[in-house]
């Protein structure tokens, strides 16, 4: 007679390609019913654009369809988007599950255009997206969405977000006026701005909050990255080795700030020709790749050059909306997906880093010099400022390198596989 261990022990097997662990020890199996051979449970996946949804769910089915004297099965499919920042630590912005910070080393490189059409990708999977323009000097998402007489309403102090094919948009370009004045703001005013814009609008439950950044490592990313806890930062770049060495300027300062990185997106990678059918790679080839692997970042992937993204954008229609089914928008929902499955990635490294802390925490400071000391030729490496006579140190007192080193070394092995699974 099967017992609902055997049906645990055979969902075990069952691994998410892109955390590398089984779907029961991460969680995501939930109200298991089991009563003469009639099986129920649900499934809950990490993200409804997880780029393995189906994958999953039809290893499921097969591992039940092996496990002898079941007669049914009834699996109930959701998807519930994980924390991918510490909300503990930010009071006002609790109800934003996952920020993303959309960079680049400088502009023209369609940041506005990919953080628009990754966003609307997002939403179109089912997630519930916002996405805020904050690009001061050069606000271009209004424009991008048709939305240039949009107005933000403030309601009980907070600004009311206007909303275009299912996503919440906050630009400044909405405050037509300031626009104009926006070159005169010195650094810090503007970072205000824009960090009043993150705080203070009613976003409302959100699953992902995409952020055009403006170009560069100014004040405005800095700002950001340093005094709001978000899920990390993605890259967009193009395959000119010139755009990809300032990108990979900006992805140094960023990893100094020990601001989580997603990964790297290229746009204008490659143009399909409608006769060949062939992708020409005009502008050259690998340049994000080289950088992803430079900084040990996942490459999420790559966007075509293609005259309906240009036109979608500038006529107020993303190809993303008006084109669903072309290959462009198939680009960014692949690229969409990996980067959900990067905010979950997150979610439980997080996770992973706070029990970390615990059992550190718990440690006698033998215990721990014992750690420490198995660690000397890993510390020589990781170029950590530390020692073994270190023990007294509280978690966050440790390095970040050294932490992410002490993980396998308290629980065994890490629980989560944060090299790149996507290509
Ligand atoms: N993949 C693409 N194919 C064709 N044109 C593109 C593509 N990505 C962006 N563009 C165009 O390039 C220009 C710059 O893009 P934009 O998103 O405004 O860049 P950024 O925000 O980095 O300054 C715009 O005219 C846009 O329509
Ligand atoms: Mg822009």
């Amino acid at each position: 007679m099967v017992g609902v261990d055997d049906v645990i022990n055979k969902l075990s097997t069952v691994i998410d390609p892109d955390l590398n662990k089984d779907i029961v020890s991460m969680g995501m199996i939930k109200d298991l019913d089991l009563n003469s051979g009639n099986l129920k449970f649900t499934l809950e996946l990490t993200t409804p654009a997880c780029p393995f949804n189906e994958e999953i769910e039809a290893d499921v089915r097969k591992a039940i369809d092996e496990l002898d004297g079941i007669k049914n099965l009834d699996m109930n499919v959701t998807a519930k988007v994980m924390e991918g920042r510490s909300l503990d630590a930010d009071e006002s912005m609790k109800t934003v599950k996952n920020i993303i910070a959309v960079a680049s080393g400088k502009g023209g490189v369609g940041k506005s255009t990919v953080a628009l059409n990754l966003a609307l990708a997002l939403s179109r999977t089912g997630a519930k997206v916002g996405l805020l323009d904050a690009d001061i000097y050069g606000p271009s998402i209004p424009l991008m969405l048709g939305m240039k007489n949009a107005a933000m309403q403030v309601e009980d102090k907070k600004l009311q977000p206007p909303e275009s094919n299912g996503i919440k948009v906050v630009s400044f370009g909405f405050f037509a006026e300031q626009e104009h004045q926006a070159a005169i703001y010195r650094g810090p005013i503007i970072s205000g701005i824009v960090k009043q814009f993150l705080v203070d609008t009613n976003w409302t439950d959100l699953d992902y909050l995409i952020v055009d950044l403006p170009p560069g490592t100014g004040d405005i990313p800095l700002t950001l990255a340093q005094t709001i806890p978000i899920t990390g930062i993605l890259v967009v770049t193009t395959p000119q080795d010139v755009a990809s060495s300032v990108a990979s300027k900006a992805i140094g300062m960023f990893d100094k700030l020990n601001v989580p990185m997603l990964g790297v997106v290229e746009n204008m990678s490659y143009f399909e020709c409608s006769k060949c059918n062939e992708k020409h790679y005009i502008f050259g080839k690998g340049g994000a790749e080289k950088i992803s692997k430079k900084h040990n970042m996942p490459f999420l992937g790559s966007i075509p050059l293609n005259s309906g993204i240009m036109e979608g954008s500038d006529l107020g229609k993303p190809v993303m909306i008006t084109q669903p089914d072309s290959p462009s928008a198939e680009a960014f929902t692949a690229a969409a997906k990996n980067v959900a499955a990067q905010c979950s990635i997150q979610h439980y490294k997080m996770k992973e880093e706070a029990e970390a802390e615990a059992k550190w925490d718990g440690l006698s400071p033998e215990a721990r010099q014992k750690i420490l000391v198995g660690l000397i030729d890993e510390m020589v490496t990781l170029g950590g400022n530390i020692a073994p006579e270190d023990e007294n140190k509280t978690w966050a007192e440790l390095e970040h390198a050294i932490q992410d080193a002490i993980i396998p070394h308290l629980f065994g092995e890490s629980k989560v596989q944060t090299t790149p699974t996507t290509s």
